[in-house]
């Protein structure tokens, strides 16, 4: 038995301070699940003293979001126009954004039947302009906050690298357009010379490819199979995890998202070695709920989840958690 009446739940990563170890992982359009959504979620994670990462296809640009919150980390997916990174890479260190997380499993998107059906996919103009409005029409109080409210919805840090119009009706097929699908580790080197600072490569869930990002220098692995959106069937992150940790073997740090849904499940992730934990959906949820108060709320849910699984495994310090408290 353990006087457990003081906890430590701070983490340092990257030369931040976390107030524990949770982040708001980077979620493409969340202007869109509430009125200029990703400033909300960024002030939201600025109150529970989180890191915050703002997606390259964000609705709100970089500039807004920094001028609302502390400046995010940035998420980079590279798209074909290297001069159009090398700006876009160039804003965000301006701004003050203290990490580059640079996502590689996206060379083209998953097969996403959902997207298809919500007519993301410009598999038909007149199916996806119909099921918009027939949506638009069946949650009026979304049309009026957000959709009329929250404009311009364009995604703002890659609107300068569209055609006018955007990407229309067809999301999908704008990635599958202009997404880099010639990166690879050599790459980290052209990132790293136009970036400066610290990089975590997003995606990883091979052994052999954590020693790469190693290789190539950067300073943090996040374990992901991109919330399951990419290949059905691959690995899920928590499986993947301890065999990353250990390839690393304390050369960068390392993060997991993916299937965090509670306390205890970041507890379990930081026991297997992970520094921090990432959510997507869940702050996404709780964004189209009820705004920041509603991304507070869930946050402040997770840390008090977090506490009861600290308390009643006798871990007073969230740095000490390892292996042992799993049982395994
Ligand atoms: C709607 C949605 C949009 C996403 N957009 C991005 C993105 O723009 N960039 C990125 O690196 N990952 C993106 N992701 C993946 C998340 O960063 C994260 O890896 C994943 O959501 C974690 O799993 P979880 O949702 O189970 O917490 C997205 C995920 C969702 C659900």
């Amino acid at each position: 038995m353990r006087d457990t009446s003081r906890l430590d739940l701070t983490v340092e990563t990257l030369g931040q301070s976390m107030a524990m170890p949770i982040g708001l992982a980077p979620v493409g359009l969340a202007g869109m699940f509430a009125r200029r959504g990703e400033i909300q979620a960024a002030r939201a994670a600025a109150t529970e003293g989180l890191p915050f990462c703002l997606s390259t296809v964000s609705v709100c640009p970089l500039d807004e979001v920094a001028a609302a919150a502390p400046p995010p980390w940035f998420q980079l997916y590279m798209l074909k126009d290297r001069g159009y990174m090398r700006a876009l890479i160039a804003q965000a260190k301006a701004l003050g954004c203290p990490v580059l997380v640079f996502t590689v499993d996206l060379p083209i998107p998953g097969a996403r039947y959902r997207d298809v059906r919500s007519g993301f996919t410009g598999a038909s103009a007149f199916d996806s302009t119909l099921t918009r409005a027939l949506d638009g029409i069946s949650h009026p109080g979304w049309t009026l906050d957000v959709f009329l409210g929250g404009r311009p919805h364009s995604l703002g840090n890659v609107a300068g690298a569209m055609a006018a119009g955007g990407y229309g009706s067809d999301y999908l097929g704008w990635i599958k357009a202009n997404f880099d699908r010639t990166v690879t580790w050599k790459d980290i080197d052209w990132v790293r010379e136009a970036w400066g600072g610290p990089i975590v490569v997003k995606g990883v869930l091979d052994p052999e490819d954590a020693r790469e990002v190693v290789r190539a220098g950067a300073q943090g692995v996040m374990v992901s199979n991109h919330g399951g959106r990419q290949l059905d069937g691959v690995r899920s992150s928590i499986a993947a995890l301890p065999r990353v940790v250990d390839a690393v073997d304390g050369q960068a740090e390392v993060y997991l998202d993916g299937g965090v849904r509670s306390g205890l499940d970041v507890l379990k992730a930081v026991a297997l070695g992970a520094r921090a934990c990432f959510i997507g959906r869940p702050w996404a949820w709780a964004l189209g709920a009820g705004g920041e108060k509603a991304v507070v709320r869930m946050l402040q849910t997770l840390r008090a989840e977090l506490t009861v699984a600290m308390v009643l495994t006798g871990c007073t310090d969230i740095r000490q958690a390892g292996r042992e408290l799993l049982d395994l």
